[in-house]
Parts: structure tokens; sequence; C-alpha cells
């Protein structure tokens, strides 16, 4: 028996290729079943074609007249869900030109004149990702307005501040939500970066060459809102480095959006109990009634998982790839239409949940006074008023906060003796900084957590975003 009979008569996967050889490319080459998602790319390009070749004489301008109409009628079928897709036309550059032969005969034939599927796609990717950028721009200019407004209303909440999740020193709740305002910032402008790199026009490459016909690249190029041709005919159609820059800065948003829900998360937890979530943003569960699970925030944190694999998905594609075009290069579009949706949804619910939570103020303050929180401003203390050095300092710190812990109170609970007889020269000017509020406000350097300069930076970010 050879093969593939045995392949078709095996009832656990056989089936499925049951017709055979035919059937088997068919399926593996096809990628209509994703690459419809640019359909609109795909008919913006070939506008933006049509008219130049009219422009130039080389079709005339009933055929362009007609292929316009042809393309408009398309798009409204597509737009209806009434366009049937073929899997044996490939993709959605042969399914919208054969459907626009069927509707307007020989001018449609004309349409792929001066040009290649090679070009093509890499157009319609680069105006995909470049609307999907405008759009992940907007979502993530909403999300940093979010925390902008919590963080001004919250300027001056106390919480703990911390490293390796130990209490290390008091900050305040607006002070780490702008902190995420600052690492979206970024993301946006990784985001920005990529779109100015990726806005030149690969149509006209044809199929790696370029063309002998008289083709006006600029005009296309102006036509889709690009800065202007690429340079190479070779680099246009072999290269996805755009792609790859694109998943990287969404890569990298996603990780953002991770770290702030694995805080939702911790925070949550009725044993820290620093935010309420809504049931909006949460979910219950079927046999524990007491349960609130923040699901949107665990799934935002699973979802950029695989926002890291499609990059090095797409990397792993082109670093074998000699140039110019290989079919391996049709597998450039899954990872970036999956990050893209995802990552949209992943900002949509980080907004929700920013502009749902409810931070719990006492909580918080009380953690943010735990854990001989304000060591450091006693040591620094030492230093400012007995000039002693710091490494001395936090010696005899050390030894305060140890006494503290033996008596089981913090750092204002000793007496003023019990703190002499570690040092004699302190005063009681000392209480003075071991309070949460004191340390706070303490923090007056640039782009510290002192509650006025976080009160004026929120005001900053909102007016930018406004
Ligand atoms: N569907 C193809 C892709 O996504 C279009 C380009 C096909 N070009 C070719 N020479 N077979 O890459």
């Amino acid at each position: 028996m050879d093969e593939q009979t045995d392949n078709a008569q095996n009832s656990l996967w056989g089936g499925r290729y049951a017709e055979g050889p035919g059937a088997i490319m068919r399926e593996i080459n096809a990628s209509i079943g994703f690459d419809r998602k640019m359909w609109r790319q795909d008919i913006r390009g070939s506008l933006a074609h049509a008219a130049m070749l009219a422009h130039v004489g080389i079709i005339s301008a009933e055929d362009e007249a007609a292929i316009r109409k042809g393309l408009a009628a398309i798009a409204a079928e597509i737009e209806a869900g009434r366009f049937a897709w073929s899997e044996a036309l490939e993709d959605i550059h042969m399914n919208i030109e054969a459907r626009l032969t069927e509707r307007i005969g020989e001018a449609g034939k004309r349409l792929h004149t001066g040009r290649s599927r090679n070009d093509q796609v890499a157009l319609d990717v680069r105006l995909w990702v470049r609307d999907a950028i405008d759009g992940l721009d907007a979502q993530i200019a909403d999300v940093m307005r979010a925390l902008a407004d919590r963080a001004a209303e919250h300027a001056a909440t106390v919480m703990p501040g911390f490293t390796h999740l130990q209490p290390a020193q008091p900050t305040t709740l607006g002070h780490h939500l702008l902190a995420y305002v600052e690492m979206l910032s970024r993301d946006r402008g990784r985001l920005a970066d990529c779109r100015r790199r990726l806005n030149e026009s690969p149509l006209g490459a044809a199929a790696l060459c370029g063309t002998g016909f008289p083709i006006d690249r600029h005009m296309t190029a102006k036509a889709l809102g690009f800065d202007g041709p690429t340079r190479n005919s070779l680099d246009s159609v072999a290269s996805r480095d755009f792609a790859a820059e694109f998943l990287f800065a969404c890569a990298m948003c996603a990780t953002h959006l991770s770290r702030f829900a694995e805080e939702i998360v911790i925070w949550t937890n009725p044993y820290f109990g620093f935010v309420k979530l809504s049931d909006a943003f949460t979910t219950g569960s079927s046999i524990m009634p007491q349960k609130r699970n923040p699901d949107a925030a665990e799934l935002v944190r699973g979802k950029t998982g695989r926002m890291l694999g499609n990059l090095t998905a797409m990397l792993t594609v082109l670093k074998g790839l000699a140039l110019t075009y290989f079919k391996d290069m049709q597998e450039d579009k899954e990872p970036v239409f999956d990050t893209a949706e995802n990552l949209a949804l992943c900002l949509a619910a980080t907004a929700g949940m920013v502009r749902d939570m409810r931070p719990q103020a006492e909580r918080l303050e009380a953690a943010a006074g735990a854990g001989f929180s304000t060591a450091t401003d006693l040591a620094d203390w030492l230093v400012r008023e007995l000039k002693m050095p710091f490494r001395d300092a936090h010696h005899v710190t050390g030894k305060l906060v140890a006494m503290a812990e033996g008596r089981g109170v913090d750092l204002a609970g000793l007496t003023l003796a019990e703190m002499q007889s570690v040092e004699p020269r302190i005063g009681d000017g000392v209480f003075g900084v071991l309070t949460v509020a004191a340390s706070v406000a303490s923090r007056t350097s640039f782009g510290g957590t002192a509650p006025a300069n976080v009160a004026r930076m929120a005001a900053e970010w909102r007016e930018r975003l406004a």
C-alpha cells in the first residue's frame, strides 16, 4: 500500500486528506483562510496601481474606470459577507483579481501589469501593519490617560514601594501608576519609530527586479500615504524587518501590561487587599462562593506569552532565507494579525481595569509603614544631623531595626532612651522623619515620590494626553 492510500485509510486523520496530494498541496499552499483580513489594503493598493497605470498610459482611462467600479463592488460584497472565498485561488490577491475579471472582463486582466504578487503582498502587509499601529497607538494613549487620571487622584495615597517584593520604602500609588505611563509612552515611541521606517512603498518592485513598463512608483507611493518608494527592488520583496520590529514593539508593550497585570493579581489578593476590582473584570468560582478571580489580569499576563512567541516565529522564518521571496514568507501574516488583535484586547482590558479598580487607602497606608520601611529615612537623618558617614549610619539603623523587631514595635515605637543606648547623640528630632507621610514628602528629587511632585507629573501627562 503506498503512503497516500495508507493515510487516506487511517481512521484517525486520513479522512481529512482523503482527496490525495492535490488536496494537501492546496491546503498547505493557501493563505486565504487568514490573509483575507487584508482585503481593504489589497483593494486600496490595486486602486492606486490602476490609477497610476492609466495616468502613464499603460491602460486606458475606460479600463481604469471599470477597475475602480469593479473593486468598489467587490469591497461591498466582502463587507456584506457575500464574497465567495476560494481556497483554490490561494490568497487574497488572486481571489480579488479573479472576481474582478469575472465582473468586468478584459480590463480586470490588465490590472496586474507591471506588478507581481510579491510586491503586492509586501505592500498589503505594510499597509495592514501601518493601520494596526495607528489603532494601537490610540489605545495605548487611552490606557495612559486612564493611568494618569488615577495617578492625579492618588498622588498622595501612600503605599509600600517594593524591591524583591519586600517592603523597601514608602511611595504613593500615583507615583507607581505613573511609572507605567512612562513605560507605555516609550512603547508608543517604538511603534512610531517602526511606522516611520516602514513607510516606504514596495509597489512596483514587481517580482523582484522591477519592470520595463514606464510605471510611476512615486505616484503610487504618494497616493497610498507613503513617504516615497523603496529604493531597491530585491529588498522590497525580500524584507519583513518592519513586521519583526512591529512584533517586538508590541511584545514589549505586552510585557509592560503583563507586569501591571501581575501587580493587579498581587494587589487583589486578600492578604494584600490593596485594590478591589468589580464584577466587570473578575469572575466567580463555580464551586467556591467567596472567590473573585482577577481573570482579565491573568489573561493579559497569559496572552503576553503568545506575543513573545510571535516575534520569535517571525525572526525564525526570516533567518534562513536567501534573497529574495520564498513562500516561507507567507508565514509572516498570522503572527502579525495575532499579536495586533491580542494586544488590542489586552490594552482594552487594562484600560478597563485601571478605571475600575478601587484602591483601599487604609490597607495601603498600613502596609506602607510596615516592615521598617522608613529605616532609610532614619539613616539619612543620622547622616544629615549627626554628620555620620552613610555606612556608619546604615550600621546604627540596622541595630535599631533589630531592637524594634525584638520589642515587637516599629521604629517610631522605640523610646528615645532606647535609641540613645545605640547612638547617644540621637535627639528627639529623629521622630519627625519616621512617619510614612514625612518619608514620602521628603523625596522631592526630580522624578521622586513626593506627592507634590507626583501631582505635578500627573497634571503634565493629563495635559499632554488630552
Ligand atoms: N500568498 C503569498 C504570500 O503571502 C503571496 C505571494 C505569492 N507569491 C509567489 N511568488 N508565490 O506570501
